[in-house]
């Protein structure tokens, strides 16, 4: 999948803003003033248990499939492929709790209703996963790049309520399955205008709070594909403003992607940072702006010893700091078959790829 065709231009304009600079440990003083430390500065506090309602760590997989139809630009070429069951009860037997289940096409007319057919197919896969295990969750991946048809919601494209009515039919279908994490759109790109995209947000947020899914979580994605690098500095201020109607935001979580290659393209076999810069800055950011939490929906590398030992270094960060980043959901399996670039789908004969048993089993929940 060329999933990020244009990423490393983009990332060509982002500059690296991260907190080895010194935001941890800082202390901003001026000559001759008494100067003490922030509080905020030093070992990281435990923060308040925030009531979100999942298990304690989330870990899991994306099961590639229904996404494969459609491009970058929210155009579509096809109907995507049904990822095959027998992943959901190979995984959560290895302890996995979490599967991410992309789709797009649910409307086939832009603030139309939902096509019955495709919707019912998409829920046995959904429930084919639930039903692997108690504990295990499933996000509802909408796999548009908040485009449709090469048009940004919200910004010319269809309306904030067309885009809510999408929502509300399917929060609607859901809404009586607590496990169901809504997973509010994938990986926003190249939008002009955040604070018309924090709107974008609030409008679905609201429209799945009406529709009766009160209990769920709800992952609510920034800019540069739901960069996790540059949620702080982009889409982050905007997006803390929106609102749950459901009271307070310990159920909206931030969705955020980030890949180890080295244009964080996903594309590359090999992997060139561990990323824990980036998400030490990204768990501080979410510390000071009122112990808010993420999910990391999209991660992953090559079958190859560089990434084997990058993204075990790198999950086992993020476990470490699970009351910021609840976990995590590999690309991919699903669909993919096991030469695909960063497959974790599993060999025929059952067993799993390197890269999972040596950098994702060890991190699992
Ligand atoms: C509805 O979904 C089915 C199954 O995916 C598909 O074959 C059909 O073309 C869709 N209908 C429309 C109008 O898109």
């Amino acid at each position: 999948m060329f999933k990020f065709a244009s990423l490393t231009a983009l990332l060509a304009a982002v500059p690296y803003v991260l907190a080895q600079s010194g935001v941890r440990g800082a202390t901003a003083c001026v000559s001759g003033t008494v100067c003490t430390p922030s509080s905020t500065s030093s070992a990281a506090p435990a923060g308040p248990t925030i009531n979100n309602g999942l298990p304690a760590f989330l870990g899991g997989l994306n099961t590639a499939g229904y996404d494969f139809s459609v491009a970058t630009d929210g155009s579509f070429t096809g109907t995507g492929v049904s990822p095959p069951v027998s992943q959901y009860t190979h995984f959560a037997a290895e302890g996995v709790n979490i599967f991410r289940i992309p789709w797009q096409l649910m409307t086939p007319t832009v603030g139309g209703p939902i096509n019955e057919t495709f919707f019912n197919t998409y829920q046995t896969t959904v429930q084919a996963a639930l039903n692997s295990g108690p504990e295990v969750h499933v996000i509802v991946d909408v796999h548009n790049y908040a485009r449709w048809n090469g048009q940004i919601i919200g910004q010319g494209g269809p309306t904030n309520d067309q885009f809510a009515n999408f929502w509300s039919q399917v929060a609607t279908k859901f809404a009586s399955q607590s496990r169901i994490i809504f997973g509010v759109m994938n990986e926003p790109h190249d939008i002009p205008d955040l604070q018309s995209w924090a709107d974008s947000v609030q409008a679905a947020v609201n429209a799945i709070r009406a529709a009766g899914a009160t209990s769920q979580v709800i992952l609510i994605p920034g800019s540069s594909y739901s960069s996790a690098q540059t949620l702080p500095t982009e889409a982050g201020p905007y997006l803390l403003k929106v609102t749950d109607p459901i009271g307070g935001t310990a159920k909206l979580l931030f969705d955020v992607h980030k890949y180890l290659d080295s244009d964080n393209s996903g594309t590359h076999p090999d992997c060139t940072t561990d990323n824990t810069a980036v998400f030490q800055t990204l768990v501080t950011w979410l510390q000071q702006n009122g112990n808010r939490q993420a999910l990391l929906s999209e991660t992953g590398g090559g079958n190859t010893a560089s990434c084997e030992t990058m993204l075990n270094t790198q999950l086992a960060f993020i476990k470490a700091n699970s009351a910021s980043i609840v976990g995590f959901s590999i690309w991919a399996g699903g669909a993919f078959d096991t030469t695909y670039v960063l497959t974790v789908t599993p060999n025929a004969d059952g067993t799993d790829q390197p890269l999972w048993i040596d950098a994702v089993k060890p991190n699992l929940p």
